[in-house]
Protein backbone atom coordinates (compact mmCIF):
# COMPACT_ATOMS: atom_id res chain seq x y z
CA UNK A 1 0.00 0.00 0.00
CA UNK A 2 1.58 3.36 -1.15
CA UNK A 3 1.56 6.25 1.75
CA UNK A 4 0.08 8.30 -0.57
CA UNK A 5 -3.74 8.77 -0.43
CA UNK A 6 -4.33 11.09 -2.76
CA UNK A 7 -2.30 12.56 -6.19
CA UNK A 8 -3.49 15.06 -8.84
CA UNK A 9 -1.21 15.09 -12.18
CA UNK A 10 -1.77 17.74 -14.35
CA UNK A 11 -5.47 18.56 -13.47
CA UNK A 12 -6.74 21.60 -15.30
CA UNK A 13 -9.92 23.15 -14.82
CA UNK A 14 -10.99 25.51 -17.67
CA UNK A 15 -14.67 27.21 -17.59
CA UNK A 16 -15.67 28.32 -21.02
CA UNK A 17 -16.62 31.77 -21.13
CA UNK A 18 -17.29 34.57 -23.33
CA UNK A 19 -13.94 36.00 -23.42
CA UNK A 20 -11.98 32.46 -23.39
CA UNK A 21 -11.18 30.02 -20.99
CA UNK A 22 -10.74 30.82 -17.48
CA UNK A 23 -8.40 28.77 -16.29
CA UNK A 24 -9.32 28.01 -13.00
CA UNK A 25 -7.19 25.15 -12.46
CA UNK A 26 -3.91 24.99 -14.60
CA UNK A 27 -2.01 22.20 -14.13
CA UNK A 28 -1.60 21.02 -10.69
CA UNK A 29 0.15 18.38 -9.22
CA UNK A 30 0.29 17.30 -5.99
CA UNK A 31 0.27 14.00 -3.25
CA UNK A 32 -1.10 14.07 -0.06
CA UNK A 33 0.03 10.96 2.29
CA UNK A 34 -1.95 8.95 4.36
CA UNK A 35 -3.23 10.64 7.74
CA UNK A 36 -1.70 14.30 6.75
CA UNK A 37 -3.20 17.37 5.92
CA UNK A 38 -2.32 19.64 3.14
CA UNK A 39 -3.08 23.38 3.59
CA UNK A 40 -4.18 24.52 0.05
CA UNK A 41 -3.46 28.79 0.63
CA UNK A 42 -4.50 31.78 -2.11
CA UNK A 43 -6.33 34.73 -2.44
CA UNK A 44 -9.95 34.72 -3.17
CA UNK A 45 -10.66 33.36 -6.69
CA UNK A 46 -7.52 31.65 -7.28
CA UNK A 47 -8.83 28.48 -8.12
CA UNK A 48 -8.63 26.80 -4.77
CA UNK A 49 -12.62 25.43 -4.07
CA UNK A 50 -12.91 24.68 -7.57
CA UNK A 51 -9.55 22.64 -7.19
CA UNK A 52 -11.50 20.87 -3.90
CA UNK A 53 -14.69 20.06 -6.36
CA UNK A 54 -12.57 18.64 -8.91
CA UNK A 55 -10.87 15.96 -7.05
CA UNK A 56 -14.36 14.79 -5.14
CA UNK A 57 -15.81 14.94 -8.49
CA UNK A 58 -18.29 17.42 -7.88
CA UNK A 59 -17.24 19.41 -11.22
CA UNK A 60 -15.67 17.44 -13.92
CA UNK A 61 -12.09 18.19 -14.84
CA UNK A 62 -11.04 19.61 -18.25
CA UNK A 63 -8.76 17.34 -17.87
CA UNK A 64 -5.45 15.25 -16.12
CA UNK A 65 -5.65 12.72 -12.94
CA UNK A 66 -6.87 12.40 -9.56
CA UNK A 67 -5.97 9.16 -8.10
CA UNK A 68 -7.54 8.20 -4.88
CA UNK A 69 -5.96 5.44 -3.32
CA UNK A 70 -4.67 4.75 -6.34
CA UNK A 71 -7.75 4.79 -8.74
CA UNK A 72 -8.43 7.46 -11.27
CA UNK A 73 -11.33 9.17 -9.60
CA UNK A 74 -12.10 11.33 -13.10
CA UNK A 75 -12.29 7.44 -15.22
CA UNK A 76 -15.41 6.21 -12.53
CA UNK A 77 -18.59 5.43 -13.41
CA UNK A 78 -21.91 6.82 -11.53
CA UNK A 79 -21.58 3.17 -9.63
CA UNK A 80 -17.85 3.30 -8.62
CA UNK A 81 -18.39 6.96 -7.56
CA UNK A 82 -20.91 6.75 -5.61
CA UNK A 83 -19.10 3.91 -3.98
CA UNK A 84 -16.27 6.23 -3.71
CA UNK A 85 -18.14 9.26 -2.21
CA UNK A 86 -18.13 7.17 1.34
CA UNK A 87 -14.65 7.62 1.44
CA UNK A 88 -14.07 10.99 0.16
CA UNK A 89 -16.05 13.53 1.82
CA UNK A 90 -16.54 17.53 1.56
CA UNK A 91 -16.83 20.20 5.13
CA UNK A 92 -18.06 23.74 3.91
CA UNK A 93 -17.36 26.95 4.41
CA UNK A 94 -20.59 28.36 5.52
CA UNK A 95 -22.64 25.55 7.30
CA UNK A 96 -25.44 28.43 7.47
CA UNK A 97 -25.55 27.90 3.75
CA UNK A 98 -24.84 24.14 3.46
CA UNK A 99 -27.15 23.01 5.46
CA UNK A 100 -31.01 22.43 4.81
CA UNK A 101 -32.87 25.05 6.68
CA UNK A 102 -36.18 22.56 6.67
CA UNK A 103 -34.24 19.87 8.22
CA UNK A 104 -33.12 19.03 12.39
CA UNK A 105 -30.25 18.07 13.36
CA UNK A 106 -30.97 14.45 13.36
CA UNK A 107 -32.10 14.14 9.90
CA UNK A 108 -29.28 16.21 8.44
CA UNK A 109 -26.42 14.19 10.28
CA UNK A 110 -28.20 10.75 9.80
CA UNK A 111 -29.38 11.77 5.72
CA UNK A 112 -25.82 10.16 4.48
CA UNK A 113 -26.13 6.96 6.60
CA UNK A 114 -30.00 6.70 5.69
CA UNK A 115 -29.04 7.17 2.08
CA UNK A 116 -25.81 4.33 2.31
CA UNK A 117 -28.50 2.28 4.11
CA UNK A 118 -25.99 1.00 6.74
CA UNK A 119 -27.95 1.30 9.80
CA UNK A 120 -30.54 -1.68 10.70
CA UNK A 121 -33.24 0.25 11.30
CA UNK A 122 -34.69 3.55 13.30
CA UNK A 123 -32.94 3.43 16.77
CA UNK A 124 -29.69 2.04 15.20
CA UNK A 125 -29.23 5.41 12.96
CA UNK A 126 -30.36 7.54 16.47
CA UNK A 127 -28.32 5.90 18.09
CA UNK A 128 -25.18 6.45 15.68
CA UNK A 129 -25.99 9.66 15.09
CA UNK A 130 -25.90 10.23 19.07
CA UNK A 131 -22.33 9.13 18.86
CA UNK A 132 -21.40 11.04 16.49
CA UNK A 133 -22.98 14.00 17.94
CA UNK A 134 -21.12 13.26 20.75
CA UNK A 135 -17.46 12.81 18.81
CA UNK A 136 -18.10 16.06 17.49
CA UNK A 137 -19.01 17.71 21.43
CA UNK A 138 -22.39 18.50 20.53
CA UNK A 139 -25.30 18.15 23.00
CA UNK A 140 -27.68 15.43 22.34
CA UNK A 141 -29.94 18.63 23.72
CA UNK A 142 -29.62 20.12 20.20
CA UNK A 143 -30.89 16.60 17.91
CA UNK A 144 -34.31 17.76 17.39
CA UNK A 145 -33.40 21.59 16.68
CA UNK A 146 -32.83 23.43 13.05
CA UNK A 147 -30.13 25.25 11.76
CA UNK A 148 -31.03 28.90 12.55
CA UNK A 149 -31.27 27.69 16.35
CA UNK A 150 -27.82 27.25 16.46
CA UNK A 151 -24.90 29.28 16.49
CA UNK A 152 -22.45 29.02 14.12
CA UNK A 153 -19.66 27.23 15.97
CA UNK A 154 -22.28 24.40 16.77
CA UNK A 155 -23.73 24.39 13.13
CA UNK A 156 -19.84 23.89 11.92
CA UNK A 157 -19.84 20.64 14.53
CA UNK A 158 -23.03 19.35 12.10
CA UNK A 159 -21.10 19.88 9.34
CA UNK A 160 -18.28 17.80 9.87
CA UNK A 161 -20.70 15.01 11.58
CA UNK A 162 -22.12 14.86 8.49
CA UNK A 163 -19.37 14.33 6.98
CA UNK A 164 -17.74 11.99 9.35
CA UNK A 165 -20.85 9.63 9.41
CA UNK A 166 -19.96 7.36 6.59
CA UNK A 167 -16.64 6.34 8.07
CA UNK A 168 -14.12 8.90 5.13
CA UNK A 169 -10.63 8.80 5.04
CA UNK A 170 -10.30 11.85 2.99
CA UNK A 171 -12.00 15.01 3.91
CA UNK A 172 -12.32 18.58 2.23
CA UNK A 173 -12.22 21.15 4.38
CA UNK A 174 -13.21 23.92 2.26
CA UNK A 175 -12.45 27.56 4.38
CA UNK A 176 -14.39 25.65 7.33
CA UNK A 177 -13.72 28.58 10.06
CA UNK A 178 -13.72 31.40 7.90
CA UNK A 179 -17.26 32.02 8.62
CA UNK A 180 -16.37 31.83 12.26
CA UNK A 181 -15.56 34.10 15.13
CA UNK A 182 -11.65 33.84 16.03
CA UNK A 183 -12.39 32.80 19.31
CA UNK A 184 -14.35 30.14 17.84
CA UNK A 185 -12.10 29.15 14.99
CA UNK A 186 -9.30 27.53 17.53
CA UNK A 187 -11.87 25.62 18.97
CA UNK A 188 -13.09 23.62 15.92
CA UNK A 189 -9.68 23.53 14.68
CA UNK A 190 -9.01 21.38 17.59
CA UNK A 191 -11.57 19.24 17.03
CA UNK A 192 -10.64 18.72 13.70
CA UNK A 193 -7.39 17.25 14.62
CA UNK A 194 -8.22 15.52 16.95
CA UNK A 195 -10.59 13.79 14.79
CA UNK A 196 -7.91 13.75 12.52
CA UNK A 197 -6.20 11.59 15.02
CA UNK A 198 -8.73 9.07 16.26
CA UNK A 199 -9.97 8.30 13.08
CA UNK A 200 -7.27 8.35 10.84
CA UNK A 201 -8.24 10.89 8.63
CA UNK A 202 -6.54 13.11 5.44
CA UNK A 203 -7.02 16.50 5.22
CA UNK A 204 -7.14 19.00 2.42
CA UNK A 205 -7.41 22.05 4.23
CA UNK A 206 -8.58 25.17 1.69
CA UNK A 207 -8.23 28.48 3.28
CA UNK A 208 -7.21 31.93 2.36
CA UNK A 209 -5.66 32.87 5.33
CA UNK A 210 -2.64 31.23 6.16
CA UNK A 211 -2.77 31.75 9.78
CA UNK A 212 -5.34 29.50 9.72
CA UNK A 213 -3.29 26.61 8.20
CA UNK A 214 -0.37 26.93 9.83
CA UNK A 215 -1.32 24.89 13.02
CA UNK A 216 -3.25 22.15 11.70
CA UNK A 217 -0.61 21.17 7.93
CA UNK A 218 1.84 19.04 7.66
CA UNK A 219 2.70 20.77 4.07
CA UNK A 220 1.28 23.95 2.87
CA UNK A 221 0.52 24.53 -1.21
CA UNK A 222 0.52 27.94 -2.00
CA UNK A 223 -1.82 28.49 -5.29
CA UNK A 224 -2.03 31.66 -7.32
CA UNK A 225 -4.15 32.43 -10.70
CA UNK A 226 -4.71 28.48 -10.99
CA UNK A 227 -1.38 27.47 -10.76
CA UNK A 228 0.43 26.34 -7.78
CA UNK A 229 3.60 28.69 -7.27
CA UNK A 230 5.01 27.05 -3.84
CA UNK A 231 4.73 23.60 -2.14
CA UNK A 232 6.78 22.97 1.32
CA UNK A 233 6.49 21.36 4.63
CA UNK A 234 4.77 23.82 6.96
CA UNK A 235 7.84 25.14 8.95
CA UNK A 236 10.31 25.31 6.04
CA UNK A 237 7.15 27.36 4.27
CA UNK A 238 7.31 29.75 7.39
CA UNK A 239 10.49 29.94 7.99
CA UNK A 240 12.15 30.51 4.25
CA UNK A 241 9.63 31.18 1.95
CA UNK A 242 11.16 31.35 -1.19
CA UNK A 243 8.12 32.79 -3.70
CA UNK A 244 7.94 36.09 -3.89
CA UNK A 245 4.44 35.97 -3.60
CA UNK A 246 4.53 32.72 -0.80
CA UNK A 247 6.30 36.54 1.14
CA UNK A 248 4.08 39.03 0.42
CA UNK A 249 1.23 36.19 2.09
CA UNK A 250 3.49 35.80 5.34
CA UNK A 251 3.99 39.30 6.10
CA UNK A 252 0.62 39.96 6.21
CA UNK A 253 0.52 38.13 8.88
CA UNK A 254 1.68 38.87 12.01
CA UNK A 255 3.48 35.80 13.29
CA UNK A 256 5.27 36.61 16.53
CA UNK A 257 7.11 33.32 17.08
CA UNK A 258 8.97 33.34 13.88
CA UNK A 259 10.17 36.93 14.31
CA UNK A 260 8.07 38.59 11.65
CA UNK A 261 6.28 41.11 13.98
CA UNK A 262 8.52 43.83 13.79
CA UNK A 263 7.92 43.51 9.58
CA UNK A 264 6.14 46.22 7.85
CA UNK A 265 3.39 44.19 6.13
CA UNK A 266 4.88 44.09 2.38
CA UNK A 267 1.27 45.14 0.56
CA UNK A 268 1.19 43.18 -2.77
CA UNK A 269 1.24 45.81 -5.42
CA UNK A 270 -1.19 45.86 -8.30
CA UNK A 271 -4.29 44.30 -9.57
CA UNK A 272 -4.83 40.09 -10.09
CA UNK A 273 -4.18 39.71 -13.56
CA UNK A 274 -7.18 37.86 -15.29
CA UNK A 275 -7.55 34.00 -15.53
CA UNK A 276 -8.91 34.04 -18.99
CA UNK A 277 -6.84 33.36 -21.87
CA UNK A 278 -3.65 34.29 -19.45
CA UNK A 279 -0.29 35.37 -20.87
CA UNK A 280 2.54 32.35 -20.76
CA UNK A 281 5.20 33.43 -18.15
CA UNK A 282 4.56 33.58 -14.32
CA UNK A 283 1.01 34.80 -13.65
CA UNK A 284 2.49 36.99 -10.50
CA UNK A 285 5.05 39.06 -12.61
CA UNK A 286 2.64 41.92 -13.40
CA UNK A 287 3.02 42.16 -9.39
CA UNK A 288 6.07 41.42 -8.64
CA UNK A 289 9.08 43.43 -7.11
CA UNK A 290 11.87 41.38 -8.83
CA UNK A 291 10.17 40.40 -12.29
CA UNK A 292 12.57 40.58 -15.24
CA UNK A 293 11.67 39.94 -18.74
CA UNK A 294 12.48 36.05 -18.13
CA UNK A 295 9.47 35.83 -15.70
CA UNK A 296 7.01 36.68 -18.88
CA UNK A 297 8.27 33.99 -20.65
CA UNK A 298 9.35 31.28 -18.35
CA UNK A 299 7.95 30.31 -14.96
CA UNK A 300 10.05 26.87 -14.15
CA UNK A 301 9.99 24.71 -11.37
CA UNK A 302 12.57 24.28 -8.82
CA UNK A 303 13.52 22.03 -5.99
CA UNK A 304 15.28 23.93 -3.15
CA UNK A 305 15.47 20.21 -1.54
CA UNK A 306 13.48 19.00 1.70
CA UNK A 307 10.16 18.93 -0.08
CA UNK A 308 10.30 22.33 -1.05
CA UNK A 309 9.24 23.31 -4.28
CA UNK A 310 9.03 26.59 -5.83
CA UNK A 311 7.48 28.25 -9.04
CA UNK A 312 10.30 31.05 -9.58
CA UNK A 313 13.57 31.19 -11.43
CA UNK A 314 15.51 33.38 -9.63
CA UNK A 315 14.76 30.77 -6.68
CA UNK A 316 17.85 28.99 -7.17
CA UNK A 317 17.47 25.26 -6.64
CA UNK A 318 17.47 22.23 -9.07
CA UNK A 319 15.18 21.63 -12.26
CA UNK A 320 11.83 19.83 -10.44
CA UNK A 321 10.69 16.59 -11.93
CA UNK A 322 7.15 17.75 -13.45
CA UNK A 323 6.75 13.77 -12.73
CA UNK A 324 7.20 13.83 -9.37
CA UNK A 325 3.47 13.60 -8.35
CA UNK A 326 3.15 10.39 -10.62
CA UNK A 327 6.19 8.74 -9.29
CA UNK A 328 4.92 8.86 -5.78
CA UNK A 329 1.53 7.49 -6.74
CA UNK A 330 2.63 4.75 -8.44
N1 LIG B 1 -19.00 27.69 -12.53
C1 LIG B 1 -18.10 28.62 -12.89
N2 LIG B 1 -18.16 29.22 -14.10
C2 LIG B 1 -17.24 30.16 -14.46
N3 LIG B 1 -16.22 30.56 -13.68
C3 LIG B 1 -16.12 30.01 -12.46
C4 LIG B 1 -17.06 29.02 -11.98
N4 LIG B 1 -16.69 28.66 -10.72
C5 LIG B 1 -15.59 29.38 -10.42
N5 LIG B 1 -15.25 30.20 -11.46
C6 LIG B 1 -14.09 31.10 -11.53
O1 LIG B 1 -12.94 30.31 -11.28
C7 LIG B 1 -12.00 31.03 -10.52
C8 LIG B 1 -11.69 30.27 -9.25
O2 LIG B 1 -12.81 30.28 -8.41
P1 LIG B 1 -12.83 29.52 -7.00
O3 LIG B 1 -12.35 28.13 -7.20
O4 LIG B 1 -14.18 29.68 -6.40
O5 LIG B 1 -11.75 30.34 -6.17
P2 LIG B 1 -11.46 30.37 -4.60
O6 LIG B 1 -12.16 29.21 -3.96
O7 LIG B 1 -9.97 30.30 -4.49
O8 LIG B 1 -11.97 31.69 -4.10
C9 LIG B 1 -12.60 32.42 -10.27
O9 LIG B 1 -12.11 33.29 -11.26
C10 LIG B 1 -14.09 32.16 -10.44
O10 LIG B 1 -14.74 33.34 -10.87
MG1 LIG C 1 -13.57 29.16 -2.41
Amino acid sequence: MSDILLACNHLKKYFPTPAGYLHAVDDINLTIPRGKTLGIVGESGCGKSTLGRCILRLIEPTSGEVLFDGRDVTKMDQKELHKMRREMQLIFQDPYASLNPRKTVFQTISEPMRIYGICKDKADLERRTLELMDTVGLSDRYINTYPHEIDGGRRQRIGIARALSLDPKFVVCDEPVSALDVSIQAQILNLMMDLQDKMGLTYMFITHNLSVVKHISDEIAVLYLGQMVERAPRNELFSNPAHPYTQALLSAIPIPALGYKDKEPELIRGEVSSPINPKPGCRFAPRCPYATKQCQEEQPMRDLGNGHIVACHRCGGAPANAGAAEMAAG
